[in-house]
């Protein structure tokens, strides 16, 4: 049994001085023994990845798994601004988030890109975590063979619930659970859109974890979406 995933995903903001303040506050704050029950994973932004690899080693706080937003879809070599799974593996990522609807969206990802980044992270040893919203979910299998759908974690993120405080109704988050294990097998889903600390706890029960964005990037409201999984549990 895995536990349950929280996946802060800092998305394209914070200057270094604004990640450092965020892990300072976070040091002095964080209560270690939530590691017993939840697994933690933290996504800054690619410039700072190595940064807070590096902090949190220093906090032995190294259970909580350093996660890219995206990974290249080529391997090491004369692919101008990619970075190489190899090379997020050196700065000791473990997690790379892919295809984020972000990522669909502005720059283009299809689903067989989505696939070539899939196969890279997998070849690296690296753990990818797939984004789908509802209608990507059967183009996304498809693109998919069904050694590489078994070995995925998805985040379910339906558009309309990203960064609008309107997080998606529970029965559809629970049909739509079922709808992605019915196309890629057993695997952990979780669930992202507007995850904060009122909703966090429903979003608990029907999945293996939540993906959170905005209620990640003040520090603040982290400790208390932090503090809520310790009194839900
Ligand atoms: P949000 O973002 O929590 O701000 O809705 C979620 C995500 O896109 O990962």
């Amino acid at each position: 049994m895995h536990k349950k995933l929280i996946l802060a995903n800092w998305k394209s903001h914070k200057t270094k001085s604004e990640v450092l303040a965020w892990l300072d506050h976070f040091a002095t704050n964080f209560p270690k023994q939530v590691l017993a029950d939840f697994e933690l994973a933290l996504a800054p932004s690619m410039p700072y990845l190595n940064l807070v690899g590096e902090y949190l080693q220093k906090l032995r706080l190294n259970k909580i798994k350093l996660t890219a937003q995206d990974v290249s879809q080529y391997p090491l070599g004369k692919y101008t601004g990619a970075t190489a799974a190899v090379q997020l593996v050196s700065v000791g990522c473990r997690y790379v988030l892919i295809g984020h609807s972000e990522r669909r969206r502005y720059f283009g990802e299809t689903p067989q890109i989505v696939a070539q980044k899939i196969d890279q992270t997998l070849e690296n040893g690296l753990q990818p975590i797939v984004c789908v919203d509802d209608d990507q979910i059967i183009s996304q299998a498809q693109a998919l063979t069904p050694q590489v759908r078994s070995q995925l974690i998805i985040l379910y993120e339906p558009l309309s619930a990203i960064g609008t405080g309107m997080g998606q109704d529970v029965p559809a988050v629970t049909q739509a659970v079922a709808q992605i294990r019915q196309q890629f097998g057993q695997i952990r889903v979780i669930y992202g859109g507007s995850v904060a600390p009122h909703n966090i706890s429903e979003y608990l029960m029907i999945t293996d974890g939540v993906g959170v964005g905005t209620a990640s990037l003040e520090v603040k409201e982290f400790m208390v979406l932090i503090e809520k999984l310790m009194t839900a549990n």
